[in-house]
């Protein structure tokens, strides 16, 4: 601890939230280093102080306690000492619904994507969305066997201990139940107990929780299920897994069987027919809601038929036949203290109010987006005003900032009436402030409309865009890389020495190699590495050396090319090579590449033009040439249903359907593993036909690809 600090007392309560938040990442930069690669940089007396001093400052400022303080972390139990379990069926999230327009087009979609009039003859439940924990209880033969939280979706910790220590979960379920039964819900604390527990701890002078889910969370995540039993977790149970028979036909009927069995279910579950019903039982629970003894943020609407549930199916992480409708977000008053700008991995200027540290709904915000220059105008995408009356922020304005959930606080409006009389407008730089090369705004080919984003033209040039990629390149969903994070690609990325650098992806699986070689600077002498880790690096490192194909076209950093598209690029072209030489041929417009990437379903031309640009830049050539050289792209699966003989298949569907919407029967066949394409050619294998087809059919008949009915189709799936 260096000795210039401030004395508590004398702090200011915005330094104070400064240097929690300085802490609390500096705390836990020290439990990473000691707890995830046995590599502590700080003495315990040094570490004990920094975890004083933390404590000392919240105590003076209690309302500046932070969600992700040192003080509030439960045990410091790693979290991977927890086995894990993959989900049977994935755990879905929801997507969400936040005024009454959302509803109504939430329900309309339902309608559409059925190919039914909205004549108001389907039904919905809606029910409290409970905010705790999600879990899945798996029992076979009626006996619980475990017990896992969501994860990220497909896999989770496994919690079995844990759960069996809450009451409000059955460890045996009545006989005559199915032989496999996963129930799933949530897992909360109730608001009493959870004011209770804060009571005791303030009591024992120990350090008092944030909010119930945190709570929850810390609680169950327990290594040792004897601190479980103490804290009084709830649960209700309002969806399924995987069930060797299902025990009714409707969404109401599951939850009453589920009740039946003897979990607690909610009981302001209603069913409901039309838009006004639904919106009705939203204000009605939210009338409610501060009288409820657990916390809830919205309320959540499903398709009662399951068989309708089915054939709506889902998204890539959520399904179409349910959403949430979210309470209002809480909102507070700040300042505009800077605008700062961040240079993103695609050259994105993105500009970032620094606020004056505000709580909002419990949590300290220092910062908001701004999006880019027209939003600081108060201009949206198409120049209509935004914000109430299209005012515009400027710094040392008074704003109204909204936080929803996890999501990034947005400002809402601009208190004109407490506007400094010398408050100037924001002028956005012309410049690129970490390279100092020329910042555009690019104007649409076809539209001559000018884009919303002021971009960087270094390039590979600009420092920030390079270590931007870098990090993403080694984000979890890419390149995943355990022991090298955010902070490591940084100090690589900034080493002077040619034997320890990292300025391009390739570099990354080369290090140990060049390490090997230097006498001079080893990793394991610098500060925070130490044998050991430096080891688990290597190895983590040669762990990727063979990656999925999606995960490697993901973690080229192409623009517009996310997680979602890199996997349809994946599976259309199934290797890197085929997928690499398309690319190239696609430059040519008039080539039958450039026509193929476009017809993959889900591919707009916006994409398919920032991919082929991305393989005309030479310098990426290289880059990917030598990344090739240390790593292996694995060969996509063909399709995941393989046995249906429309698996790895590309159809095209053109015409009226009758028995399908054109949205169900994309979705039914993309189920199936068959890629779904928007127009015929020499690579189509069917074109289903319905009546009014006109150019497809002569086209498929042209390249004699086969063509069939509908009926056909449906026989052809198997019905
Ligand atoms: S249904 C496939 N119902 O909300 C959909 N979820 O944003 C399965 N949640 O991860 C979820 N209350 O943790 C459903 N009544 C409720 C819920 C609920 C809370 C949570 C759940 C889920 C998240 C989705």
């Amino acid at each position: 601890m260096p000795a210039d600090k401030t004395p508590v007392e004398d702090l200011a309560e915005d330094q104070a939230a400064a240097e929690l938040a300085q802490l609390a990442a500096e705390i836990a930069h020290h439990d990473e280093l000691y707890h995830g690669h046995d590599a502590p940089e700080v003495s315990d007396a040094d570490y004990d102080a920094l975890k004083r001093r933390n404590e000392a400052i919240e105590i003076r400022f209690p309302q500046l306690v932070r969600d992700d303080s040192p003080s509030r972390r439960v045990g410091s139990a790693p979290l991977a000492s927890f086995a894990q379990i993959t989900h049977s069926r994935p755990m879905l999230s929801l997507d969400n619904a936040f005024s009454d327009d959302d509803v109504r087009d939430f329900v309309g979609s339902v309608y559409r994507f059925l190919g039914q009039m909205p004549d108001g003859s389907i039904a919905f439940t809606a029910e409290p969305k409970i905010d705790g924990l999600s879990m899945s209880i798996r029992y076979e033969n009626g006996r619980l066997v475990h017990a896992a939280t969501r994860g990220d979706g497909t896999t989770g910790e496994n919690v079995t201990e844990n759960i069996k220590t809450i009451k409000d979960v059955p460890n045996r379920l009545p006989a005559g139940v199915p032989a496999v039964v996963e129930v799933r819900g949530e897992v909360y604390m109730t608001k009493s107990d959870f004011l209770a527990l804060n009571e005791k701890m303030a009591a024992d002078g120990k350090q008092t929780y944030v909010n119930p889910r945190n709570t929850a969370a810390g609680s169950l995540r327990q290594l040792d299920p004897k601190v479980t039993a103490t804290r009084k977790l709830k649960f209700f149970a309002y969806a399924w897994g995987e069930m060797s028979e299902m025990p009714a036909d409707t969404q109401l009927g599951m939850v009453e069987t589920f009740r039946d069995w003897g979990f607690p279910v909610n009981p302001l579950m209603k069913r409901l027919f039309s838009v006004e019903e639904i919106i009705a039982h939203y204000s009605e629970i939210g009338l409610q809601r501060p009288d409820l003894d657990y916390e809830i943020d919205g309320v959540v609407y499903k398709v009662d038929r399951l068989d309708l549930q089915q054939r709506l199916g889902f998204r890539s992480r959520s399904p179409r036949w349910a959403t949430a409708h979210k309470f209002p977000a809480e909102q507070a008053f700040t300042h505009v203290e800077r605008i700062d700008i961040q240079v993103g991995r695609t050259g994105a200027l993105t500009p970032v109010a620094r606020l004056t540290p505000i709580t909002v709904g419990g949590v300290v915000v220092t910062n908001a987006t701004l999006h880019n220059e027209d939003y600081i105008k108060g201009l949206g995408n198409s120049g209509e005003p935004i914000r109430p009356e299209g005012h515009d922020i400027r710094i040392g304005d008074t704003i109204i900032v909204q936080r929803a959930g996890d999501v990034i606080p947005q400002v809402l409006d601009v208190v004109m009436e407490k506007r400094p009389a010398d408050a100037v407008a924001y002028e956005f730089p012309k410049k690129c402030p970490v390279c100092g090369s020329h910042a555009v705004r690019e104007r649409h080919e076809k539209t001559g409309k000018l884009d919303s984003v002021t971009r960087c033209t270094g390039g590979f040039v600009c420092r920030a865009q390079a270590v931007e990629h870098l990090k993403h390149f080694v984000s979890r969903n890419a390149f995943d890389i355990e022991g090298l994070g955010a902070k490591q690609i940084d100090f690589f990325f900034e080493a002077e020495d040619p034997n320890l650098w990292i300025k391009t992806a390739p570099d990354i699986f080369t290090l140990k190699k060049r390490q090997e070689t230097s006498h001079l600077l080893k990793l394991e002498n610098i500060d925070g590495f130490g044998k050991v880790s430096v080891k688990k690096l290597f190895d983590a490192i040669d762990g990727r050396r063979s990656i999925a194909l999606h995960r490697f076209i993901y973690a080229l950093g192409i623009r517009h090319v996310g997680e979602t598209t890199a996997k349809l690029l994946a599976r259309h072209y199934g290797t890197y090579d085929a997928f690499g030489q398309a690319m190239r041929d696609a430059a040519d417009l008039s080539s039958e590449a450039w026509s193929d990437l476009n017809s993959i379903e889900g591919i707009g031309e916006v994409v398919a033009r920032a991919i082929v640009e991305f393989f005309k830049e030479p310098r990426n050539g290289e880059v990917i040439g030598r990344l090739l050289e240390e790593v292996t792209p694995e060969a996509a699966e063909a399709a995941s249903t393989s046995g249906c003989p429309v698996a790895g298949k590309t159809v095209v569907f053109t015409g009226s359907l009758e028995r399908f919407t054109r949205d169900e029967a994309k979705a039914r066949a993309e189920g199936l593993g068959a890629k779904v394409a928007g127009s015929v050619s020499k690579k189509t294998d069917y074109v289903v036909a319905g009546p009014g087809a006109g150019s497809k059919l002569a086209k498929a008949a042209e390249l004699g690809v086969q063509v069939m009915t509908e009926e056909e189709w449906l026989e052809l799936i198997g019905g």
